[in-house]
């Protein structure tokens, strides 16, 4: 498949560093956002980054690399004739479908229209086309540049065809795809993460110090970030956004106050210099220090078996395979090993158990072992 010109609609944290791997890949692209200043922003994020990954050996030529991207606020300059888009504006689903929608009728006939959402079923955004074939779903973590791994959705009529231009596209990219086979609200690696954040929340609310749950993430785990400082790290502002569409949708979650306090105080994280830490520089990110005592008073087991429990649901419903599963704990969370491995180590029995525990102090139905669990024990 020729890829001639390459759009990227959205130059904020995400879309600079797309529009980045995509000019890596050898690709002529186009970056499009709505004013000068953001633009500027992005290409000196862009230059950073190169730079950081010339010092590693990891790219060769800055300069050839920073050639291939033009920046536009000229939206329409951006997709006309366009071969393959991603999309990274704000997660707003008729602001997506609105896009998608004007590119559909610009771009070249064969054309793909990939979007970068985190939680947006792709069927969805996809509707807003005359060419649901060709739309997909292709969501990068944060941070972009550094993630192994890139997911990619099937919506309800994206064609093989699509499925194999997104996958020679990331291949280029040098990420490996976690396939979705069905396009479930939230995809695999946010439900995983979001049953984390979940519990993670509850337990802040009911007398665990922020500081003692993310010892466990990261010294019990092995989690390289703790659950909060990720949540800093990702913005607060953007989860609450993610959390919205996820529950509209029925993934059911807890409502934290810990979190919806920071939220009204727009402490939003390491882009505000204060959220469940504080950051000297606002957007700046300095790792907080997080010592091993602190680890054990929360369990590991308590943090991490709605995770399994969600993973129990995606076998159950064919939603990915176990390998996938794998992936999307490793390559796209960072974790040393996969939930299943989790629940080998923790025993079947135990999660179970730590489950009807865990939805007995909350009150919260979605703790509820999965049947496919139960099924197990038996
Ligand atoms: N480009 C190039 N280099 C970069 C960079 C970038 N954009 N950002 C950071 N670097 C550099 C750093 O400057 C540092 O360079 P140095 O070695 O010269 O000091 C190097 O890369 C390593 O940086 P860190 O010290 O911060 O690296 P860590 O070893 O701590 O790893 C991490 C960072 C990869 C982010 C790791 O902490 C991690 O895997 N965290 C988990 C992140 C995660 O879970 N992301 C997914 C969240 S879900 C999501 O994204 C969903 C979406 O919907 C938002």
């Amino acid at each position: 498949m020729e890829i001639n010109k390459f759009s990227v609609v959205g130059a904020g944290t995400m879309g600079h560093a797309i529009a980045e791997l995509a000019a890596i890949a050898g690709y002529d692209v186009w970056l499009n956002d709505v004013s000068e200043e953001i633009l500027n922003r992005a290409r000196e994020r862009i230059k950073w980054s190169l730079e950081k990954l010339r010092e590693k050996g990891k790219v060769r030529e800055v300069e050839e690399v920073l050639s291939r991207i033009r920046t536009t606020t000229d939206q329409e300059k951006a997709l006309r004739d366009s071969d393959f888009v991603i999309e990274a504006i704000i997660e707003d689903v008729e602001a997506k479908k609105k896009l998608f929608s004007k590119a559909d009728s610009l771009i070249s006939k064969e054309g793909v229209l990939a979007s970068n959402t985190s939680s947006i079923p792709i069927t969805e955004i996809a509707q807003a086309t005359k060419r649901p074939e060709r739309v997909i779903g292709m969501h990068f973590f944060n941070p972009p540049v550094l993630m192994p791994s890139v997911e990619v959705i099937m919506g309800k009529s994206t064609s093989q065809e699509t499925l194999e231009k997104a996958l020679v596209v990331s291949n280029r990219m040098g990420k490996e795809p976690i396939i979705v086979k069905k396009d479930i609200v939230g995809f695999i690696v946010n439900r995983i993460l979001y049953r984390v954040y979940d519990i993670a929340c509850w337990l802040a609310d009911n007398g665990f110090s922020i500081e003692d749950i993310d010892a466990t993430a990261i010294h019990e785990l092995g989690f390289p970030m703790g659950v909060f400082i990720l949540r800093d790290y990702a913005g607060l502002d953007v989860e609450e956004n993610v959390m919205k569409i996820m529950v509209e949708r029925g993934f059911e979650l807890y409502s934290c106050r810990e979190f919806n306090r920071r939220v009204r105080a727009r402490e939003f994280g390491v882009k505000s210099g204060k959220g469940f830490y504080s950051y000297p520089e606002p957007g700046k990110y300095v790792k907080p220090s997080i010592p091993k005592e602190r680890a054990g008073k929360v369990k590991g087991i308590s943090l991490i078996s709605p995770a399994i429990n969600e993973t129990a649901m995606f076998l159950r419903e064919g939603i990915t395979t176990p390998e996938d599963v794998g992936k999307a704990c490793r390559l796209g969370l960072g974790w040393p090993k996969s939930t299943l491995d989790y629940l080998k180590e923790y025993g079947v029995r135990e999660v179970v158990e730590e489950l009807r525990r865990l939805k007995d102090l909350t009150k919260l139905n979605h703790y509820e072992p999965d049947k496919y669990l139960v099924e197990m024990v038996r």
